[in-house]
């Protein structure tokens, strides 16, 4: 038996060919890069916590009718998703100041904003992923107007969800990053999410302490990472309270 063909690599994960059309593989690494990928780590097991938290979070998402990528976990590492053409744009809501927007308007970090802003990012890496506007997406054809208002309609149902959910994990979502894919299914097109929402993609805050429980950790050199990821995980239910970080490659899982 042949490896499945990698169709893509990213910086924290990778894409092989699916097992039938139209579905991909989406494979977790243990790789963190930040800075566009200046820096660079190998955490062990956290491809293995993202892909569950990541996994948690889609398939609820599914059940409340928001159109997601995500088909099933196939293993510690892997997940079948729909194959989408991705908008190469990166869109980040926030509700509470931090990061490059808290620097950019010279806020404190933590001050809560009026209501939730959603900003867009061109998906560039050798530029820094610079933040555009409407303007810039349908000038230079990324999206269409109609596209850009149903990606900022789904960005905040999914922090309206993510919000509540976190809310009850005892976190405070600061902020987090969503990717939109195009779908095609017969003559029809809609947008859906794809890649990943973890603690790679969110800014997580413990409610009472406003501990850093993403991955500002690793950026900030604050040390600590997998264990943080872990409390988000189990306090989402995701792991058990007692489970040894889960590293190593591919195994099958049950379900
Ligand atoms: P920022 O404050 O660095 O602009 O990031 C805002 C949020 O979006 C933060 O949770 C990190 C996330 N993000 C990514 O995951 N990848 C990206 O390329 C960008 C620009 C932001």
């Amino acid at each position: 038996m042949s490896r499945r063909r990698k169709i893509y690599e990213g910086k924290a994960k990778d894409l092989y060919e699916g097992p039938e059309p139209g579905t991909l593989v989406q494979h977790f690494k243990d790789d963190a890069t930040a800075g566009n990928a200046e820096k660079h780590a190998i955490l062990d097991g956290k491809g293995v916590i993202n892909n569950r938290i990541s996994e948690h979070i889609f398939s609820h998402l599914n059940a409340i009718g928001v159109g997601t990528h995500f088909i099933k976990r196939l293993n510690m590492r892997e997940q079948l998703i729909r194959e989408v053409e991705i908008i190469p744009v990166e869109v980040v809501v926030r509700n509470i100041a931090a990061g490059t927007l808290a620097k950019r308007l010279g806020l404190d970090e933590g001050t809560p904003l009026p209501r939730s802003i959603v900003e867009f990012y061109y998906k560039n890496d050798a530029l820094g992923d610079p933040m555009v506007s409407d303007e810039h997406i349908t000038a230079f054809g990324w999206a269409n107007p109609q596209e850009i208002d149903e990606m900022m309609a789904l960005a905040i149902r999914v922090n309206d969800f993510l919000s509540g959910l976190f809310l009850g994990a005892g976190i405070k979502l600061v902020d987090f990053k969503i990717e939109c894919g195009r779908l095609y299914e017969n003559d029809m097109m809609r947008i859906i999410l794809a890649d990943e929402i973890s603690p790679d993609s969110c800014r997580l805050w413990d409610m009472k302490s406003d501990e850093k429980l993403d991955k500002d950790r690793f950026r900030r050199d604050l040390g600590g990472v997998i264990d943080a990821y872990q409390e988000v995980a189990r306090r989402l239910g995701v792991l058990q309270e007692n489970d040894p970080v889960p590293t190593g490659g591919p195994r099958l899982v049950k379900g």
